[in-house]
């Protein structure tokens, strides 16, 4: 057993931790927070996907021992309040809410990629959400979605 202090969406956090325990079962298991998605436990599908330090990361491979000292976001710390973050309002905007299991991550993706590149190509934004697979609608309204954010936060 092991105490790790870390931030989450903007809490700072005291937790004991146990062998083997992963970031993705810390937040679904322990803080609930059920948006973040296990699709395959293997690093394949992205629906996992946090933002930790900035980086866009797969929280299925983040052992919960390196998280002390980090920030972590996930889709639940978005939101201000009943007010929607930019990328979530786009994503509704473009038509790209397309299933839960997927969307939690794809913005996930397209936050640290807009916190890094505010005027993304769409061959950046195709590039950043590569990790976040969908087997079933695609990725052209989710692509539209990330530039129409881009160009709305750019404003
Ligand atoms: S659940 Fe983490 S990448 Fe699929
Ligand atoms: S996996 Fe979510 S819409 Fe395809």
């Amino acid at each position: 057993m092991e105490v790790i202090h870390f931030n989450l969406n903007g809490e700072d956090r005291e937790l004991k931790i146990e062998k083997g325990q992963r970031l993705l079962d810390i937040l679904r298991d322990v803080y609930h927070m059920t948006g973040t998605k296990c699709g395959c436990s293997t690093g394949d599908c992205g629906a996992c996907m946090v933002v930790m330090n900035g980086e866009a990361v797969r929280s299925c491979l983040i052992n919960a021992g390196k998280l002390e000292g980090s920030r972590v976001l996930t889709i639940e710390g978005m939101s201000d309040g009943e007010h929607l973050h930019p990328i979530q309002q786009a994503f509704i905007d473009a038509g790209a809410i397309q299933c839960g299991f997927c969307t939690p991550g794809m913005i996930m993706s397209a936050k640290a990629l807009l916190d890094k590149n505010p005027n993304p190509t769409e061959a950046e934004v195709r590039k950043a959400i590569s990790p976040n697979l969908c087997r079933c609608t695609g990725y052209e309204k989710i692509v539209e979605a990330i530039l129409l954010a881009a160009d709305r936060l750019g404003r």
